[in-house]
């Protein structure tokens, strides 16, 4: 369960302080998120819930949401920064994701691109981002992020690829602590972005936070589907793929490992 108050407390000093908003039960933290920003929500709002009944994830997936479980929370954003470098924001919630995983639990996790956070081959965090305007014609970013803390089963059609915290150490752990160092790592992240040089930096760390953005042969799906071996990230943070018929940047979709094939690139 959480407390609140002491939530509060340990985000007084914080752009999150005064604007926690908590459910017990919601659809789904970003549609929370999306309604309040449209209305003007400030930069920090963060939407929190102890269940979603129909939490959403990328391309149109649900989000395993069962009640205190997982850890289910939106956050509005508006970063002053140019609007190119909120494409970055994927990856600050994945370095933020990884980083409070990793200090609350000791679980090194990988950043597949764009937005999955994985142990081994099994996702443990999945990430939203979704952009639009508000009433007033100022642009914000929701950024939803789901944590597999405390599950130790899983629906049978999904057991075999995703995994919890819990399941991986043994222990359940705080979501509550979980959570302030997931903001906190946010906070610091999404910093970043007000400056060109402290941006490069973001994408520095996820290619050294990920074992995807080079020299891995992938499967790309979405609009640019193609194969080949992952080259880096460019300055958008969109992949460098390199294919039998040329070097493809992928802007959006998403990728898997590709089966070995010593006849292609
Ligand atoms: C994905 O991996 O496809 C993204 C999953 C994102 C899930 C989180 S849980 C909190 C927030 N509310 C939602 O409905 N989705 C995001």
């Amino acid at each position: 369960m959480y407390d609140l108050e002491a939530l509060d407390r340990a985000l007084a000093e914080s752009i999150y302080a005064g604007k926690i908003f908590f459910a017990e039960e919601t659809t789904s933290t970003n549609n929370d998120a999306l309604a309040a920003a449209r209305q003007g929500a400030a930069h920090g709002s963060v939407f929190l819930a102890n269940a979603q009944s129909a939490g959403r994830g990328r391309s149109n997936h649900g989000w395993h949401s069962a009640p205190g479980e997982g850890l289910y929370v939106s956050l509005v954003l508006r970063p002053a920064a140019p609007p190119a470098r909120w494409l970055l924001l994927p990856f600050c919630a994945g370095l933020a994701a990884a980083s409070a995983i990793h200090s609350f639990s000791g679980l090194k996790a990988d950043l597949r691109w764009p937005n999955d956070v994985l142990l081994g081959t099994k996702k443990i965090c999945g990430i939203l981002v979704e952009v639009g305007t508000d009433c007033a014609d100022r642009r914000f970013a929701v950024v939803g992020i789901g944590i597999n803390a405390n599950q130790r089963i899983f629906p049978e059609e999904m057991a075999s690829f995703v995994t919890s915290i819990a399941l991986e150490t043994g222990r359940s752990i705080h979501r509550q602590a979980l959570l302030i160092g997931l903001l906190k790592s946010l906070q610091r992240e999404t910093a970043a972005l007000a400056s060109e040089a402290a941006a490069r930096q973001i994408l520095a760390k996820v290619e050294d936070s990920s074992t995807w953005v080079r020299g891995r042969r992938v499967d790309v799906h979405g609009p640019q589907a193609c194969t080949g071996l992952t080259a880096g990230l460019d300055e958008h943070g969109f992949l460098r793929v390199e294919t039998a018929e040329g070097t493809v940047t992928v802007q959006t979709g998403g990728i898997r490992a590709a089966e070995i094939d010593s006849t292609c690139c």
